[in-house]
């Protein structure tokens, strides 16, 4: 037997027993309309999935073809409590918040934004998108935050696309975008408050490999794109679809050889445990700190966008 790194045992296959992560839900993703009337895949939350700890929500936003001005956006609204990720697969996003944050976002960029104690926060198309229009797809993950980092002073982390990191399988047909966590080595370089996984995976037909996950991490996998298999069974998970996975050590992700292959993005993190209250864009422990949060909100004490 083996050890990786630092995660847990890697064991040969036939040569020790491991636990291999089966699956133990799938959830369809429902299309819906957010924001100004943009369309999303939304997998959670929903009332048979409210959160995935620590993750509280994963959002598909399109993919959509816009005509020249009449891309769509989220103007200005509050955070509190959590962070929030967007990842960039087409189109332009102007970030905008109150912090005197500024940023656009192109194909491939990742902003992890920490509301933390509170934040007004603005995502509209490119103002050349926007008169150019084109496809747009994106994801938007919420990521909880522990109590004490709750009240934590906002701001985000920007990466564009060529400075994240992209593992390979040893044996080929298997690339990952790491944007939070690691995968076969490489690291991510996001920093996140609690261990957190968030990965692009892209499956090759015929390709195949396990990866350790910590045990005690949350894990889900969510296919937008072609179909992967996952776990002992090679369990077909199809695009738009959110496979939850049982506890174990390592998950098995392959492509059928003869199919189209597929993507996902790969969810894990280390459960916070913690109660969850929440109302719209306020995620905190309790009602009382909900209801401060929308006073706060109310009384201009989140801060505006200077324009
Ligand atoms: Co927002």
């Amino acid at each position: 037997m083996k050890r990786d790194r630092d995660g847990p045992a890697v064991v040969l296959r036939g040569e020790t027993f491991m636990a291999s992560r089966t699956i133990s839900s799938v959830i369809q993703a429902r299309r819906q309309l957010e924001g100004e009337g943009f369309p999303i895949r939304r997998p959670f939350p929903t009332p048979a999935l409210p959160d995935l700890d620590p993750f509280l929500m994963l959002d598909e936003v399109g993919p959509v073809d816009y005509p020249p001005g009449q891309a769509l956006g989220a103007p200005d609204h509050p955070h509190r409590g959590f962070e929030t990720v967007s990842y960039l697969l087409a189109g332009e996003k102007l970030h905008e918040d109150s912090a005197g944050g500024r940023q656009l976002l192109r194909p491939g960029d990742v902003q992890w934004m920490t509301a933390g104690a509170g934040i007004v926060h603005s995502e509209l198309p490119g103002p050349e998108f926007k008169a150019a229009g084109g496809r747009a797809h994106s994801f938007q993950i919420w990521v909880n935050l522990p109590a004490e980092r709750k009240a934590a002073t906002p701001g985000y982390q920007h990466l564009p696309a060529a400075e994240i990191p992209i593992a390979e399988a040893p044996a080929g047909g298997i690339a990952v975008a790491v944007i939070a966590g690691e995968a076969f080595g490489v690291a991510a370089r996001i920093g996140t408050s609690t261990p957190v996984w968030l990965q692009d995976w892209r499956v090759a037909a015929g390709a195949a490999a396990e990866v350790p996950i910590p045990s005690h991490f949350n894990v889900a996998a969510y296919v937008f794109e072609g179909a992967v298999a996952f776990g002992p069974d090679r369990t077909v998970i199809a695009d738009g679809s959110l496979a939850i996975f049982a506890p174990g050590d390592a998950l098995e992700i392959a492509a059928p050889a003869g199919s189209a292959g597929g993507r996902f993005l790969l969810l894990a993190g280390e459960p916070l445990n913690e109660p969850v209250a929440r109302y719209g864009p306020f995620v905190m422990n309790t009602q009382a700190e909900i209801a401060q949060a929308v006073e706060d909100f109310r009384a201009g004490r989140m801060g505006a966008i200077a324009r």
